[in-house]
């Protein structure tokens, strides 16, 4: 069954061959999106005994594993989700549930091939590591798990990885949230193009130039479907092709202020029911980072960091989940503020740091959002409301 939907893609792509992946992650995990049927569909697949033949790991799911009594989230959807995680366990599949592998030790080489599903992860695969994969479905990356291949189209081949847009940016970027405000431009604009940035300064200090790049990712690939952008000398891909990796009839695009999106992400007015940050995962390092911009500061509003239970327990031993839970915020690991069930809980103001939350939070959690940098979101559950 798993080979028929892979050769069924196939066709309608026109791939003339499957190609070994070496790994899958597999989205479509939490109960909010998928629902019973999603469940049904891979508990018969598990009583069928299924099994994967490559290293597969799940992306987020709709509850923290640990914390979801003590933070309030509903019974009956906890017990369906981790009904969910344990049929993928049973099929041999990792319950990582991070949309960041790639700080969890899970970093695929350049000119890998894999079948991930989650946008943002497979534009850092693509893009930023090099390697190569479509922006995959749930079931065709859980069908690629068990086949350990997929068909080679898309973005499994060089000719398709071309920029399909220039992009001039002429303005700062003067945090990983501008880095997302462009990211939701140029995501509206090219939809499933490949954009070819230039002009752009990134930050010289690695971990916040990783931040960064994340956020642009993601945020194109929530605005629009982008799976892949090139950086002018930067990224693997525009370095080796130099000039070849724009293609002849590229568009071409300048951004030259970062206010339209501005207005589109962040609300009018102050309330906040929540403030979080962690879209996509946080690293040990940007959980540092917020831990250093708290210090011995209190929270009024409650905190919310996503993040994966390896990097929260990383975060434990090095007393950074500690600054972070005495100020009273929590590290939320498993799940994230777009796939938890926020809006059964009667959470309606968010403010987020992410351009990717932003764009979804409205319509997946009938949310009021505020956007801002890191430090904005820090300062609003400091003082309890949100200042533009
Ligand atoms: Fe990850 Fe959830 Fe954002 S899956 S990219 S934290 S919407």
């Amino acid at each position: 069954k798993a080979m028929e939907i892979l050769v069924a893609l196939g066709r309608i792509y026109d791939a003339k061959e499957m190609v070994p992946v070496t790994s899958a992650q597999i989205a479509g995990v939490s109960y909010k999106n998928i629902g019973d049927p999603g469940l049904e569909f891979m508990t018969d697949w598990a009583n069928q005994n299924a099994r994967v033949h490559i290293p597969a790991f799940m992306n987020p799911a709709g509850i923290d594993r640990q914390l979801w009594r003590q933070l309030g989230f509903p019974e009956a959807f906890a017990h369906k989700q981790i009904e969910i995680i344990e049929v993928l366990r049973r099929m041999g599949v990792r319950a990582t549930l991070t949309c960041t592998p790639y700080h969890i030790g899970i970093v695929p080489q350049k000119g890998e091939h894999i079948a991930w599903s989650e946008s943002s992860a497979v534009s850092y695969a693509n893009s930023v590591l090099g390697a190569r994969t479509n922006r995959e479905g749930g079931p065709s990356a859980l069908a690629a798990a068990f086949c350990g291949r997929t068909p080679r189209f898309g973005l499994h081949l060089h000719e398709n990885r071309l920029a399909t847009h220039r992009v001039l940016v002429n303005c700062k970027l003067e945090s990983s949230a501008d880095f997302g405000l462009l990211g939701y431009l140029i995501g509206k604009q090219v939809g499933n193009g490949i954009p070819f940035f230039q002009g752009i300064e990134l930050p010289t200090d690695e971990t916040e130039r990783t931040i960064c790049l994340k956020s642009l990712g993601a945020a194109m690939a929530a605005s629009g479907a982008v799976a892949l952008y090139h950086i002018e000398n930067f990224t693997p891909e525009a370095g080796v092709y130099g000039d070849r990796i724009i293609t002849q009839n590229a568009g071409s695009i300048e951004i030259t202020s970062l206010d339209e999106a501005r207005a589109v992400l962040n609300h009018e007015g102050n309330q906040i029911d929540l403030v979080t940050l962690g879209c996509p995962h946080a690293s040990l390092e940007e959980l540092k980072d917020i831990a250093r911009i708290i210090g011995n500061q209190q929270l009024k509003k409650p905190l919310w960091i996503a993040s994966s239970a390896i990097v929260r327990e990383d975060a434990r031993a090095n007393g950074i989940l500690e600054t972070i839970e005495k100020a009273g915020g929590k590290i939320l690991a498993d799940t994230c503020m777009v796939v938890a069930p926020l809006e059964e809980m009667g959470i309606k103001y968010i403010a987020t740091n992410s351009a990717k939350a932003a764009t979804y939070l409205p319509s997946h959690q009938a949310a009021i959002v505020h956007f801002g940098t890191t430090e904005q979101c820090i300062t609003a559950a400091i003082q309890g409301k949100w200042k533009n």
